[in-house]
Protein backbone atom coordinates (compact mmCIF):
# COMPACT_ATOMS: atom_id res chain seq x y z
CA UNK A 1 0.00 0.00 0.00
CA UNK A 2 0.99 3.30 -0.92
CA UNK A 3 0.46 6.51 1.29
CA UNK A 4 -0.59 6.23 4.81
CA UNK A 5 -4.53 5.73 3.54
CA UNK A 6 -5.04 2.11 1.95
CA UNK A 7 -6.29 1.96 -1.48
CA UNK A 8 -8.60 -0.62 -2.08
CA UNK A 9 -7.80 -1.96 -5.55
CA UNK A 10 -3.74 -2.44 -3.69
CA UNK A 11 -5.46 -4.39 -0.99
CA UNK A 12 -6.46 -7.44 -3.04
CA UNK A 13 -4.99 -9.39 -5.97
CA UNK A 14 -6.49 -8.03 -9.08
CA UNK A 15 -4.25 -10.44 -11.55
CA UNK A 16 -5.96 -13.27 -9.94
CA UNK A 17 -9.07 -11.40 -8.82
CA UNK A 18 -9.89 -8.82 -11.59
CA UNK A 19 -12.58 -7.52 -9.62
CA UNK A 20 -12.09 -3.75 -10.27
CA UNK A 21 -13.43 -4.60 -14.40
CA UNK A 22 -15.77 -6.81 -14.52
CA UNK A 23 -16.13 -5.78 -18.03
CA UNK A 24 -13.11 -7.24 -19.15
CA UNK A 25 -13.11 -10.94 -20.28
CA UNK A 26 -11.33 -11.87 -17.36
CA UNK A 27 -13.53 -10.56 -14.74
CA UNK A 28 -16.64 -12.03 -16.64
CA UNK A 29 -14.98 -15.10 -16.66
CA UNK A 30 -14.34 -15.03 -12.66
CA UNK A 31 -17.82 -14.18 -12.24
CA UNK A 32 -18.96 -17.51 -14.20
CA UNK A 33 -16.70 -19.73 -11.98
CA UNK A 34 -17.47 -18.07 -8.63
CA UNK A 35 -21.34 -18.40 -9.71
CA UNK A 36 -20.86 -21.74 -10.64
CA UNK A 37 -19.07 -22.89 -7.21
CA UNK A 38 -21.25 -21.17 -5.07
CA UNK A 39 -24.07 -22.28 -7.09
CA UNK A 40 -22.78 -26.06 -6.96
CA UNK A 41 -20.97 -25.88 -3.47
CA UNK A 42 -23.12 -23.84 -0.89
CA UNK A 43 -19.43 -22.32 -0.96
CA UNK A 44 -16.77 -19.85 -2.58
CA UNK A 45 -13.11 -20.17 -1.19
CA UNK A 46 -10.98 -17.26 -3.02
CA UNK A 47 -7.07 -18.31 -1.87
CA UNK A 48 -5.33 -15.48 -1.48
CA UNK A 49 -7.66 -12.64 -2.37
CA UNK A 50 -5.67 -9.92 0.13
CA UNK A 51 -2.72 -9.48 -0.75
CA UNK A 52 -0.13 -10.33 1.89
CA UNK A 53 0.50 -6.95 2.88
CA UNK A 54 -3.04 -6.09 3.22
CA UNK A 55 -3.78 -9.30 5.47
CA UNK A 56 -0.04 -7.77 7.41
CA UNK A 57 -2.05 -4.17 7.86
CA UNK A 58 -5.29 -5.69 8.58
CA UNK A 59 -3.83 -8.28 11.19
CA UNK A 60 -2.32 -5.19 13.21
CA UNK A 61 -5.40 -3.64 13.05
CA UNK A 62 -7.41 -6.68 14.25
CA UNK A 63 -5.24 -7.18 17.41
CA UNK A 64 -4.81 -3.60 18.09
CA UNK A 65 -8.83 -3.31 18.69
CA UNK A 66 -9.15 -7.47 20.16
CA UNK A 67 -8.96 -6.42 23.24
CA UNK A 68 -12.39 -4.13 22.78
CA UNK A 69 -14.55 -7.50 21.71
CA UNK A 70 -17.37 -7.80 23.42
CA UNK A 71 -17.22 -11.91 24.64
CA UNK A 72 -20.50 -13.60 24.82
CA UNK A 73 -21.63 -17.25 25.73
CA UNK A 74 -24.74 -18.12 23.87
CA UNK A 75 -26.76 -21.49 24.02
CA UNK A 76 -28.87 -22.12 21.27
CA UNK A 77 -30.41 -24.98 18.66
CA UNK A 78 -28.59 -25.26 15.13
CA UNK A 79 -31.40 -22.68 13.90
CA UNK A 80 -30.36 -20.26 16.67
CA UNK A 81 -33.75 -20.53 18.58
CA UNK A 82 -33.62 -21.33 22.48
CA UNK A 83 -34.97 -25.12 22.30
CA UNK A 84 -37.88 -24.24 24.29
CA UNK A 85 -40.33 -24.63 21.53
CA UNK A 86 -42.61 -27.78 21.33
CA UNK A 87 -40.94 -30.50 19.73
CA UNK A 88 -40.55 -34.11 20.55
CA UNK A 89 -37.68 -34.67 22.46
CA UNK A 90 -34.23 -35.21 21.49
CA UNK A 91 -35.04 -33.27 18.30
CA UNK A 92 -32.88 -31.28 16.30
CA UNK A 93 -35.42 -28.07 17.49
CA UNK A 94 -34.94 -28.82 21.22
CA UNK A 95 -30.66 -29.78 21.00
CA UNK A 96 -28.93 -27.32 22.49
CA UNK A 97 -25.11 -26.30 21.41
CA UNK A 98 -22.64 -23.91 22.49
CA UNK A 99 -21.05 -20.75 20.93
CA UNK A 100 -18.76 -19.08 22.43
CA UNK A 101 -16.80 -15.94 21.08
CA UNK A 102 -16.27 -12.23 21.23
CA UNK A 103 -17.39 -9.47 18.30
CA UNK A 104 -15.54 -6.31 17.72
CA UNK A 105 -18.16 -3.84 16.18
CA UNK A 106 -17.73 -1.79 13.11
CA UNK A 107 -17.34 1.14 15.33
CA UNK A 108 -14.30 0.08 16.69
CA UNK A 109 -12.93 -0.45 13.77
CA UNK A 110 -11.08 1.95 11.92
CA UNK A 111 -13.01 4.19 9.39
CA UNK A 112 -9.45 4.85 7.46
CA UNK A 113 -8.34 1.02 7.94
CA UNK A 114 -7.44 -1.48 5.58
CA UNK A 115 -10.42 -3.91 6.72
CA UNK A 116 -13.00 -0.90 6.43
CA UNK A 117 -12.04 0.21 2.94
CA UNK A 118 -12.30 -3.49 1.66
CA UNK A 119 -15.78 -3.38 3.38
CA UNK A 120 -16.78 -0.25 1.77
CA UNK A 121 -15.47 -1.12 -1.38
CA UNK A 122 -18.13 -0.34 -4.55
CA UNK A 123 -16.32 -2.82 -6.78
CA UNK A 124 -16.87 -5.31 -4.46
CA UNK A 125 -19.80 -5.10 -3.66
CA UNK A 126 -20.77 -5.43 -7.17
CA UNK A 127 -18.74 -8.81 -7.43
CA UNK A 128 -20.48 -10.37 -4.69
CA UNK A 129 -23.73 -9.58 -6.16
CA UNK A 130 -23.04 -10.94 -9.36
CA UNK A 131 -21.51 -14.13 -7.55
CA UNK A 132 -24.48 -14.91 -5.87
CA UNK A 133 -26.90 -14.22 -8.73
CA UNK A 134 -28.40 -10.50 -6.91
CA UNK A 135 -29.05 -7.64 -8.79
CA UNK A 136 -27.21 -5.18 -6.38
CA UNK A 137 -25.97 -5.78 -2.65
CA UNK A 138 -25.50 -3.10 0.31
CA UNK A 139 -23.21 -2.80 3.29
CA UNK A 140 -25.52 -3.54 6.57
CA UNK A 141 -26.46 0.27 7.84
CA UNK A 142 -25.90 -1.17 11.09
CA UNK A 143 -23.04 0.56 13.40
CA UNK A 144 -21.88 -2.29 15.29
CA UNK A 145 -22.88 -5.40 12.99
CA UNK A 146 -21.87 -3.80 9.56
CA UNK A 147 -18.14 -4.81 9.65
CA UNK A 148 -17.00 -7.53 12.49
CA UNK A 149 -14.07 -9.01 13.58
CA UNK A 150 -14.95 -12.17 14.83
CA UNK A 151 -12.22 -13.46 17.92
CA UNK A 152 -12.26 -16.70 19.22
CA UNK A 153 -10.03 -17.72 21.98
CA UNK A 154 -8.20 -20.74 23.10
CA UNK A 155 -11.01 -23.33 23.68
CA UNK A 156 -13.98 -21.26 21.98
CA UNK A 157 -15.87 -22.07 18.86
CA UNK A 158 -18.99 -21.86 17.20
CA UNK A 159 -21.79 -24.30 17.66
CA UNK A 160 -23.86 -26.28 15.00
CA UNK A 161 -26.28 -23.59 12.95
CA UNK A 162 -27.65 -22.66 10.47
CA UNK A 163 -27.15 -18.96 9.46
CA UNK A 164 -30.69 -16.92 9.14
CA UNK A 165 -28.94 -14.69 6.39
CA UNK A 166 -29.01 -16.26 3.20
CA UNK A 167 -24.92 -15.68 2.75
CA UNK A 168 -22.02 -14.88 4.51
CA UNK A 169 -19.22 -13.23 3.46
CA UNK A 170 -15.72 -13.91 5.47
CA UNK A 171 -11.91 -12.67 5.16
CA UNK A 172 -9.81 -14.88 7.61
CA UNK A 173 -6.93 -12.73 8.68
CA UNK A 174 -5.14 -14.79 11.57
CA UNK A 175 -5.88 -18.71 11.56
CA UNK A 176 -5.27 -20.08 15.03
CA UNK A 177 -2.39 -22.38 15.38
CA UNK A 178 -4.64 -25.43 16.25
CA UNK A 179 -8.09 -26.24 16.25
CA UNK A 180 -10.59 -23.67 15.00
CA UNK A 181 -11.67 -25.49 11.71
CA UNK A 182 -14.78 -24.15 9.73
CA UNK A 183 -16.67 -27.54 9.68
CA UNK A 184 -20.15 -27.74 6.77
CA UNK A 185 -21.90 -30.18 5.70
CA UNK A 186 -23.13 -28.66 2.64
CA UNK A 187 -26.70 -28.11 1.34
CA UNK A 188 -28.46 -30.14 4.36
CA UNK A 189 -31.13 -28.05 4.55
CA UNK A 190 -34.50 -29.45 2.85
CA UNK A 191 -37.09 -28.80 5.54
CA UNK A 192 -38.02 -32.50 5.60
CA UNK A 193 -37.09 -35.42 7.29
CA UNK A 194 -33.72 -36.52 5.76
CA UNK A 195 -32.94 -33.28 7.40
CA UNK A 196 -33.50 -34.14 10.48
CA UNK A 197 -31.87 -36.96 10.26
CA UNK A 198 -28.35 -35.38 8.97
CA UNK A 199 -28.77 -33.04 11.83
CA UNK A 200 -28.93 -35.27 14.62
CA UNK A 201 -26.41 -37.55 12.54
CA UNK A 202 -23.95 -34.79 13.45
CA UNK A 203 -25.15 -33.39 16.61
CA UNK A 204 -24.45 -37.20 17.77
CA UNK A 205 -20.96 -37.18 16.37
CA UNK A 206 -21.32 -38.75 12.82
CA UNK A 207 -18.62 -37.14 10.71
CA UNK A 208 -20.03 -38.70 7.52
CA UNK A 209 -19.61 -36.05 4.73
CA UNK A 210 -18.59 -33.30 6.82
CA UNK A 211 -15.82 -30.88 5.04
CA UNK A 212 -13.25 -29.46 7.19
CA UNK A 213 -11.73 -25.84 5.95
CA UNK A 214 -8.65 -24.44 7.52
CA UNK A 215 -8.10 -21.25 5.28
CA UNK A 216 -4.75 -19.78 5.62
CA UNK A 217 -4.71 -15.88 6.24
CA UNK A 218 -6.09 -13.76 3.24
CA UNK A 219 -8.69 -16.16 2.20
CA UNK A 220 -12.11 -14.71 1.45
CA UNK A 221 -15.16 -17.13 2.01
CA UNK A 222 -18.49 -16.97 0.35
CA UNK A 223 -20.83 -19.21 2.24
CA UNK A 224 -24.54 -19.80 1.95
CA UNK A 225 -25.26 -20.43 5.78
CA UNK A 226 -28.58 -20.65 5.71
CA UNK A 227 -28.51 -24.09 3.48
CA UNK A 228 -25.98 -26.01 5.21
CA UNK A 229 -25.30 -26.73 8.90
CA UNK A 230 -21.99 -25.30 10.02
CA UNK A 231 -19.50 -24.94 12.76
CA UNK A 232 -16.52 -23.65 13.84
CA UNK A 233 -14.31 -26.36 16.35
CA UNK A 234 -12.44 -24.93 19.50
CA UNK A 235 -9.65 -23.07 18.96
CA UNK A 236 -6.85 -25.42 20.77
CA UNK A 237 -3.61 -23.39 20.35
CA UNK A 238 -2.40 -20.30 21.91
CA UNK A 239 -3.67 -17.70 19.07
CA UNK A 240 -6.69 -16.29 18.70
CA UNK A 241 -8.61 -16.81 15.49
CA UNK A 242 -9.49 -13.68 13.98
CA UNK A 243 -11.69 -12.97 11.14
CA UNK A 244 -13.33 -10.25 9.30
CA UNK A 245 -16.86 -10.77 9.02
CA UNK A 246 -18.90 -8.36 5.97
CA UNK A 247 -22.35 -8.01 6.30
CA UNK A 248 -24.37 -7.38 3.00
CA UNK A 249 -27.74 -7.33 2.14
CA UNK A 250 -30.26 -7.02 -1.01
CA UNK A 251 -32.02 -3.81 0.41
CA UNK A 252 -30.41 -0.97 1.85
CA UNK A 253 -30.70 0.07 5.15
CA UNK A 254 -30.28 -3.51 6.86
CA UNK A 255 -30.24 -3.36 10.93
CA UNK A 256 -29.57 -5.78 13.86
CA UNK A 257 -32.71 -5.77 16.25
CA UNK A 258 -31.96 -4.61 19.64
CA UNK A 259 -32.17 -8.09 21.11
CA UNK A 260 -29.51 -9.34 19.37
CA UNK A 261 -26.95 -5.71 19.24
CA UNK A 262 -27.55 -6.57 23.56
CA UNK A 263 -26.46 -10.37 22.46
CA UNK A 264 -23.82 -9.85 20.05
CA UNK A 265 -22.24 -6.22 21.08
CA UNK A 266 -23.61 -6.04 24.69
CA UNK A 267 -24.62 -2.41 23.95
CA UNK A 268 -27.39 -0.41 21.72
CA UNK A 269 -26.14 1.98 18.94
FE1 LIG B 1 -22.85 -19.16 10.70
Amino acid sequence: MSGSLPDAADLIDLKRYPIATPGSEAGRNLVTRCRATIDRDGILILDDFATARAVAAMVDEARTVEDQAWFCVHRHTVYQTDGKEAAPEGAPRTRLVTSDKGNVAMDRIPRDGPLRTLFDWRPLHRFLAAVLGLPELHPYDDPLAGLMINVNRTGEQLGWHFDNAEFAVTLMLQPPRAGGAFRYLPNVRTGDVAEDAAVLAVLDGDETGLIDLAPPAGTLVVFRGRDSLHCVAPVTGPRSRLVGVLSYAREPGQRMDVASQMLFHGRVA
